[in-house]
């Protein structure tokens, strides 16, 4: 019997299943659980001998180190032996090396005992290869994620080249079609697709789509149960579906204000501040924040910006920054929301790169100055 609800993520290296894990754990309140990471961590810390060591030897070595996770949504965080699991684990090398000591039996059954540890102690995003068919079989949520193996390839050569690794797009295709068959060819639990997992192929779906997709097939299967999620505790917090309105030019433009000193202002005019260019900085945030919005709002949907920016306008009397962020999107649902995220970290950044002039720094009447689009029609209060 499934005790807590466990959503099950399955398939091949690089189609994209921890970007989804994350998104949906952040949507849905959950943690996420990213089993690669485990067999990447163990392949590491044992060596490429460890797989040659006797059975028994290699399970106690195994379970000498003890998995937990922290925080939850895009926050989880994978601690072994009290130690956050970082960086070291995502390069193309510890991949291989997980990939060949994920063969071994004493392995597999050492982290299944962990996983399933994991998923009795906490409702569950889990991604992996075999969370659906051999750790979680009871799950009643189960994907199978796959995609055309060019555009995997295609899609991990960029996540490479933005890394800084050098590395050839032939190399990748080689590496990710021999993972592929060590993966699906082992005895001990192959990858394959549980016979009741839906496939999510994500080779022309957007992030937002695929998510789209599963938390629309959670739905239909009676979504999460009420008691058990965090954002249904009380049955009355839910995301609107908006599958069924009709898609319009989505524009909305957010002001507030940030109080600063005559001195303070002065030396942001000159970009004399001890952190550089307040504006500038402030800027690239707001920007960077309108596109992650739908994962720090939790009921927010993920919508695709056209178009983001915040403009700042200086004033002497009273000292200040007005801050005003514009987003724009074609969508089904409107854009506010991102727009006040980005005014608003945009004035953080500001508060952030003042604070070490001057300690009482205000931020405030953040507010929606323009809306249009959708069937409510335009809303402007840009003149007040
Ligand atoms: O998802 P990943 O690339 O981080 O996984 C690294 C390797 O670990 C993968 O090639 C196979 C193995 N693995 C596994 O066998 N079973 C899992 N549940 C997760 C990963």
């Amino acid at each position: 019997m499934e005790r807590l609800p466990i959503i099950t993520l399955d398939g091949p290296a690089g189609v994209g299943k921890s970007t989804l894990a994350r998104r949906l754990s952040a949507l849905l309140g959950i943690p996420c659980l990213n089993t690669g990471a485990m067999f990447r961590t163990l392949a590491l810390r044992l060596g490429p001998d460890a797989a040659a060591l006797p059975a028994e030897e290699l399970r106690a070595r195994c379970d000498a180190f003890a998995f937990a996770l922290e925080g939850s949504g895009e926050d989880t965080r994978l601690v072994c032996n009290g130690e956050p699991v970082g960086a070291e684990i995502a390069t193309e090398e510890a991949g291989k090396m997980a990939s060949r000591l994920a063969v071994s039996v004493p392995v597999r059954e050492s982290l299944k005992a962990a996983q399933r540890r994991l998923g009795a102690a906490s409702p569950l995003v889990t991604e992996g290869r075999d969370m659906g068919t051999a750790i979680f079989p009871q799950a009643r949520f189960k994907f199978f994620v796959d995609a055309d193996p060019d555009v995997r390839a295609q899609r991990r050569y960029a996540e490479l080249r933005e890394k800084g690794e050098d590395v050839s797009l032939d190399a990748i295709a080689r590496d990710i079609r021999e993972r592929d068959d060590n993966d699906r060819n082992r005895s001990a639990a192959p990858l394959r697709a549980a016979d009741d997992a839906v496939l999510v192929d994500t080779s022309r779906r957007t992030v937002e789509e695929a998510v789209a997709f599963i938390l629309a097939e959670i739905e239909r299967k009676g979504g999460l149960p009420a008691a058990l999620s965090h954002i249904r505790e009380d049955g009355g917090v839910r995301m609107v579906d908006v599958g069924g309105k009709a898609t319009s030019e989505r524009v909305a433009i957010v002001r507030c204000l940030v109080d600063i000193n005559e001195e303070t202002l002065a030396k942001l005019k000159e970009k004399a501040l001890p952190k550089g260019d307040a504006l500038a900085t402030a800027r690239v945030a707001g920007i960077l924040a309108a596109k992650r919005t739908a994962e720090l709002i939790p009921l927010c949907h993920p919508v695709r910006l056209t178009f983001a920016d915040v403009r700042f306008s200086v004033r002497d009397v009273p000292p200040g920054v007005l801050v005003e962020a514009e987003t724009r999107a074609a969508d089904r649902t409107g854009v506010e929301m991102e727009a006040l995220v980005a005014a608003q970290t945009a004035a953080a950044v500001i508060y952030d790169m003042c604070k070490a002039v001057q300690r009482d720094i205000t931020i405030r009447d953040a507010r929606l100055v323009y809306k249009s689009g959708g069937r409510s029609g335009v809303f402007d209060r840009r003149s007040e």
